[in-house]
C-alpha cells in the first residue's frame, strides 16, 4: 500500500488515463476524488468503485472556471480535511492545421489545459502548504515537448504545463511540495480514437517500443510520482511515450 491514507484529487478522473489513475491510486490505499466535467461517467465509476469498498467520491467541476474548481475543493475538504495528492489530469484536444483553427478551439483548449491546471494548483496549494506536504502531478504530452501536426493549441498548453511545473517546484520545494509532469505518448484513449487512422498507424510505428500506450502505463507514472519512492524528485518531466523520440 505506497499511498494509504493518502488523499488524492484526480481531474479528469471519469475516463481514459484518469480513470485508470482512480483505480491504481485506490488499489495502492488512497481515498480518491474523481473530479470530472462528466457526470454520468463519474458517477458510474463512483459506484463502481464504492461497491468494491472503496473510499472514493466523484465532484463536478469544470477545471476551467475558478469558482467551480474553488467549490470542489472546498467540498474535498469538508469531507476528508486534507488534501495529499493533486493530479491535474483534465485536458482536451480541438486539432486543426494552424491556418483553420478558430480562435473559440483555441482558446478552450488553453482554458481547460491551462488554466484549469493553474486554477486547481492554485486553489489546493495554500492548504498544502500550511500541512508542509503535498505532490502535484501536471499532465504535459510528447506534443508539448516535441510538437505536433495540428495541434497549435494542444501543445501550446503542454509545453506551458512544463513551465509552470518548474516554477511550481522552485516556489514551493521549502514549503514540502513536490511538483512534477509526467509527458505520456500516444495512450489508447477516446482522444486517441479520434484521431485519424493513418495517423495512428504512423504514430504507433515510430514508437520504440512499437505500441500504443496503455492508460495504465501512465497511471503507473503518476503512482511513482505521488508516492514516498519520488520523495527526492521535483521539478522533472518524466516522459512515458514507449521511446517515441529521444
Ligand atoms: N504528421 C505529418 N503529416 C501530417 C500529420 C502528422 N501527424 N497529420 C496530418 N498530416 C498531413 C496530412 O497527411 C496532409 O498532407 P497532404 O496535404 O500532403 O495530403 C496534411 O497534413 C493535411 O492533413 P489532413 O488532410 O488530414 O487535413 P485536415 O484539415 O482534414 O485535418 C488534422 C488536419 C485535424 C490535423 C488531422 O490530420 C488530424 O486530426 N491529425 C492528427 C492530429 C494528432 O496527431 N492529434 C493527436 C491527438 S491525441 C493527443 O493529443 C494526445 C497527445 O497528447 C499525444
Ligand atoms: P480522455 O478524453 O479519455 O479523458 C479526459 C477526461 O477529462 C474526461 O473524463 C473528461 O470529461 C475530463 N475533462 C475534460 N474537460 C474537463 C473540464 N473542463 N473539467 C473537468 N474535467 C474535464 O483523455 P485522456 O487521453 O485520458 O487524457 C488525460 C490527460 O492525458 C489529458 O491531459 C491529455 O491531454 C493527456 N495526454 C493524453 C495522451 C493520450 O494519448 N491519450 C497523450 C499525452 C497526454
Amino acid at each position: 500500500m505506497r499511498l494509504q491514507n493518502r488523499v488524492a484529487i484526480i481531474t479528469g478522473g471519469a475516463n481514459g488515463i484518469g480513470k485508470a489513475a482512480c483505480e491504481t491510486f485506490l488499489n495502492q490505499g488512497a481515498k480518491v476524488v474523481i473530479a470530472d466535467f462528466d457526470e454520468a461517467s463519474g458517477k458510474e465509476l463512483e459506484q463502481h468503485f464504492q461497491n468494491q469498498g472503496k473510499e472514493v467520491l466523484f465532484i463536478a467541476v469544470d477545471v476551467a472556471s475558478q469558482e467551480s474548481v474553488e467549490n470542489m475543493v472546498a467540498q474535498v475538504l469538508a469531507h476528508h480535511e486534507k488534501i495529499d495528492i493533486l493530479i491535474n489530469n483534465a485536458g482536451i484536444t480541438r486539432d486543426a492545421m494552424l491556418v483553420k483553427m478558430t480562435e473559440q478551439d483555441f482558446d478552450r483548449v488553453l482554458d481547460v489545459n491551462l488554466k484549469g491546471v493553474f486554477n486547481c494548483t492554485q486553489a489546493v496549494v495554500p492548504h498544502m502548504v500550511s500541512r508542509g506536504y503535498g505532490k502535484i502531478i501536471n499532465t504535459s504530452s510528447v506534443s508539448g515537448v516535441y510538437g505536433n501536426v495540428g495541434q497549435t493549441n494542444y501543445a501550446a498548453t503542454k509545453a506551458a504545463v512544463v513551465g509552470m511545473t518548474k516554477t511550481w517546484a522552485k516556489e514551493f520545494g521549502r514549503k514540502g511540495i513536490n511538483v512534477n509532469a509526467v509527458a505520456p505518448g500516444f495512450t489508447k484513449t477516446a482522444m486517441v480514437e479520434k484521431m485519424p487512422e493513418k495517423v495512428i498507424q504512423h504514430m504507433e510505428s515510430i514508437v520504440s517500443l512499437q505500441r500504443l500506450g496503455e492508460t495504465e502505463d501512465i497511471a503507473n507514472a503518476y503512482l511513482f510520482l505521488a508516492s514516498e519512492e519520488s520523495s527526492y524528485i521535483t521539478g522533472h518531466v518524466l516522459h512515458v511515450d514507449g521511446g517515441i523520440m529521444m
